[in-house]
Order: C-alpha cells, then sequence, then structure tokens
C-alpha cells in the first residue's frame, strides 16, 4: 500500500463538511443500549438496527465513512447486500473495529489496557478483503485520585502505535482513539493536563514506531469537565480548551481530527465541534465520529415502532448528521 493511496483515503474521511458515524458497539455494549430501549438483543435485532442506519436516505451528503463491528461487517441488507458493498456503492467508506476491548491493567488499580494485538495482522488481512478500508482501536484513560498513571498512559500508547503500524501496513487508515473518559468530578482543567499528556505519549509513540502521519486519522475525546464536577464548563470554552490542547500536541500533518462524543447530549456535542470550527481557520479538519451522538433518537424511535417509526428514525440519523456535518464546517445554526 502506497503512503498516497492511505493519504487518500484518509483525507477522503474528513472531507469537508462530512464525518464519522461510529456503530462499531460491540454486542455486549449493544445490548445495553437495546435493553435501555427494551429491544432483544439477537443477531436479526442487530443486523436490523444497523441497516436502518446504514441505509438512510441522502446519508454521504454528511457522512464518509462508517465504523462497523466484526459482525457488522459479514452482515448484508435484507436483500442480501454485505454492508461494505453497500456503503461502498453509496460513497461511504467501510470502517472496522479492531480492537477487543479493555482489560484491568495488572498493578494499577483503576486503570485499563487495550487488548487485541495477537493475531491483529492476519485479522486486518481479512478486514480489507471484506472491504473495510480503515481501522478503529479505542485506549481507555480513567481519570481519579492518582489516576492516570504514567504507566498506564505509556503502555496503551504503545498498543495504539502498534496497532496503527499494522494497519498501514495492510492498506488500512487507523483512526486513533484514546478516549479520556468524562466519567468522575474532576475539572476541566485537570481533563486538559491528562488529554495533553495522553496525546503527547501517543505521537511519541506513533513517531517511535514508524506510523505515516499522513495516513492516520485521531479520534479524540474533548477537554470537559468530569459529569459530576460542580463546576460545568460552556461551549466556548470547552472549544478554546480542547483546540489549545490540540494544537499544542497534534502534528500540523495529521490529515484530521475527529472527535467522539463520550457521553455529550447530542447537541452538546454539535455546538463544541460547531464553536471550534468558527474559532478557526485551523491546522487540520476537525470532524465528528459519534456514536451514541449519532444514533440515540433515532434507536428510541426505533424501539417504540420498529416498523411504524422506520422512516422517522431514519430522518432523525439523517438531521444528525446535516447538525454534524454543518458543525464540521462551522455553519450549524443552532437547534
Ligand atoms: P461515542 O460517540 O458514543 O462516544 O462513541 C464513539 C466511539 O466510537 C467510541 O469508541
Amino acid at each position: 500500500m502506497s503512503i498516497e493511496q492511505l493519504a487518500e483515503t484518509a483525507q477522503a474521511m474528513v472531507a469537508p463538511g462530512k464525518g464519522i458515524i461510529a456503530i462499531d458497539e460491540s454486542t455486549t455494549t449493544i445490548g445495553k443500549r437495546f435493553a435501555a430501549v427494551g429491544v432483544e438483543n439477537t443477531e436479526e435485532n442487530r443486523r436490523a438496527y444497523r441497516e436502518l442506519l446504514l441505509t438512510t436516505p441522502k446519508l454521504s451528503e454528511h457522512i464518509s465513512g462508517a465504523i462497523l463491528y466484526d459482525e457488522t461487517l459479514r452482515q448484508s441488507t435484507q436483500d442480501g447486500v454485505p454492508f461494505a458493498r453497500y456503503l461502498e456503492e453509496h460513497g461511504i467508506l467501510p470502517g472496522i473495529k479492531v480492537d477487543k476491548g479493555t482489560t484491568p491493567l495488572a498493578g494499577y488499580p483503576g486503570e485499563l489496557v487495550t487488548e487485541g494485538l495477537d493475531g491483529l495482522r492476519a485479522r486486518l488481512e481479512e478486514y480489507y478483503r471484506l472491504g473495510a478500508r480503515f481501522a478503529k482501536w479505542r485506549a481507555v484513560i480513567n481519570i481519579g485520585e492518582d489516576i492516570p498513571t504514567g504507566t498506564c498512559i505509556d503502555v496503551n500508547a504503545h498498543a495504539l502505535a502498534r496497532y496503527a503500524a499494522l494497519c498501514q501496513e495492510q492498506g488500512l487508515v487507523p483512526m486513533v482513539e484514546p478516549e479520556v473518559l468524562m466519567d468522575g468530578n474532576h475539572d476541566i482543567e485537570t481533563c486538559y493536563e491528562v488529554t495533553e499528556a495522553v496525546l503527547r505519549s501517543v505521537f511519541g509513540s506513533l513517531y517511535d514506531q514508524n506510523v505515516l502521519l499522513e495516513g492516520t486519522i485521531l479520534k479524540a475525546s474533548m477537554v470537559l469537565p468530569g459529569k459530576d464536577c460542580e463546576e460545568q464548563a460552556d461551549v466556548q470554552e470547552v472549544a478554546e480548551s480542547t483546540l489549545m490542547c490540540l494544537k499544542s500536541t497534534v502534528p500540523a500533518i495529521l490529515p484530521g481530527i475527529v472527535f467522539l462524543s463520550g457521553g455529550q447530549g447530542d447537541e452538546d456535542a454539535t455546538a463544541h465541534l460547531d464553536a471550534m470550527n468558527r474559532l478557526g481557520p485551523n491546522p487540520w479538519p476537525l470532524s465528528f465520529s459519534y456514536g451514541r451522538a449519532m444514533q440515540q433518537a433515532a434507536l428510541a424511535l426505533w424501539a417504540k415502532d420498529m416498523a411504524g417509526n422506520y422512516r422517522k428514525a431514519q430522518e432523525t440519523v439523517y438531521a444528525r448528521a446535516r447538525d454534524n456535518g454543518l458543525a464540521a464546517l462551522g455553519q450549524w445554526k443552532g437547534a
């Protein structure tokens, strides 16, 4: 795979006014989302729900790529078209989550490390054959008393770089996701410091392991106060802190940065992205790769009446894509 091809894919992922829809929940995680709205976690329900999302009319106006889960990459529409082919035919890049989730980091209570490197080369080779053109790996950093430790940050960064190098070797663009969680009562300054340390470590590891930044996308968490912090931040403060943190850590050669929503309200996620783009021009395109903030309204509708609300749910997905696409341009007009 040439650098040019990886760079071309990466640039297409962050094309102006477009972002990514993340529907890569593991079977356990989608089970939790389904349980919350009373839907049974069966293979057919997962397939049908993902078909609703992916076949949303005109989705590609604002969506450049979709992150799928292993099971979904092997599934098809009701008419028998594999999802990866359906996406490709509709101008959306198929992506795949390749990490195998987190496990407690031995010796470091309260901290996690992401697994999935063993056998990854062979899995990536297969995913490419099945149509995936980019791959995501999520590292999780918890903020709490005396955590994160430097060790936790560094082992996660090391794993991210190993996965990213393997992706590029196999022709897939790595979407490198170090997520600093919103859980806790820490303030926004603490989130800033932790995010800065994490990004420094991640880019240090990417550099050490010969990962081509021109063919890499960063999936970042925003700089926010913890969910339980008494002092919440306004939109402008979140936008300014996040931008400052990214500018001080992320090389300008990176083709783009997309954000996760991480449990923010739908509109907050959109408003924050919009505000950051209004503060531009920035060194890189800033867009979205939202999971919950793209899906939760549609899931609630579908769960209530799967057949009756099908179109309405798709209209909601489209509206979320359009609003976030406008926010990626700094042109969102508000709710
Ligand atoms: P959220 O936007 O729901 O945080 O999900 C994005 C994602 O892919 C997390 O790994």
